[in-house]
């Protein structure tokens, strides 16, 4: 479970200071999906920073499983990054002279699995992002969204409990970002996992159960999605 009381994040940039986060507090339980959204230069990927263990708050506390991660050291903030939590990013940060499967075997190399082992695990995530038969091609040989799957498969293969996903479909066209909202629709559905989704797009948003607003480094609303969207619901013609 995520837990933030009261957080702030200031940026001191020469004289000046960016109040990103302005005492949010929140909490996700396991299991879990959420959007979160709001306007450009609100803090949603602050947020997601601090969530995800990148970046640690100015003033306030996270547990995460009920562990404060201010008190916990390099080692111990490395290794919550490597197996319980997993990113995706808009702009997929592939290493581009590699294949797939490379890509996705990366944060294994952090792991005492041996080659063996990591190729399984490996292969089963590029198969369960439907990229099987893809995983010798490099990113350029693929489309953005399947470069995505790539970068989910990435996220996915040490097995987190989390999955935080800063504006997935951001560099997507409408139908290719459904189909990675299915996916992680899938992913929350069928292992459970605690998805955190940052979107612009309120279509996409209404495919979750939750949905988060912040504005100025506030949450200026917290919202049970009573009846999220099923994969493959078409987009209404009037948002297309
Ligand atoms: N590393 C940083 N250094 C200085 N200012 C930052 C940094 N990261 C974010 N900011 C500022 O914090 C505010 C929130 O940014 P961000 O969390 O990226 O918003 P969002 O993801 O909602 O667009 C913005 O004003 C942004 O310019
Ligand atoms: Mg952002």
């Amino acid at each position: 479970m995520i837990q933030i009381e009261n957080v702030t994040k200031v940026f001191k940039m020469g004289e000046n200071e960016v109040r990103a986060l302005d005492g949010v507090s929140l909490k996700i339980e396991n299991g879990e999906m959420v959007a979160i959204m709001g306007p450009s230069g609100s803090g949603k990927s602050t947020l997601m920073s601090i969530v995800g263990c990148l970046d640690v708050p100015s003033t306030g506390s996270y547990l995460l499983d009920s562990l404060p991660v201010e008190t916990m050291n390099d080692s111990q903030l490395a290794d919550i990054r490597n197996h319980k939590i997993g990113f995706v990013f808009q702009q997929f940060n592939l290493l581009s002279r590699t294949s797939a499967l490379e890509n996705v075997l990366l944060p294994l190399s952090y792991t005492r699995l041996n080659g063996r082992q990591s190729r399984q695990k490996a292969d089963h995530a590029l198969e369960m992002v439907g990229l099987g038969e893809r995983k010798n091609h490099h990113p350029s040989e693929l489309s953005g969204g399947q470069q995505q799957r790539v970068a989910i498969a990435r996220a996915l293969v040490n097995d987190p409990s989390i999955l935080i996903a800063d504006e997935p479909t951001g560099a997507l066209d409408s139908k290719t970002g459904a189909e990675i909202i299915d996916l992680f629709q899938t992913l929350h559905r069928d292992f459970g996992q605690t998805v955190i989704m940052v979107t612009h797009d309120s279509f996409v948003a209404r495919h979750t159960d939750r949905i988060i607003r912040l504005a100025d480094g506030r949450i200026v609303s917290d919202t049970i999605n009573p009846n999220p969207l099923k994969a493959g619901t078409p987009r209404p013609e009037a948002e297309a």
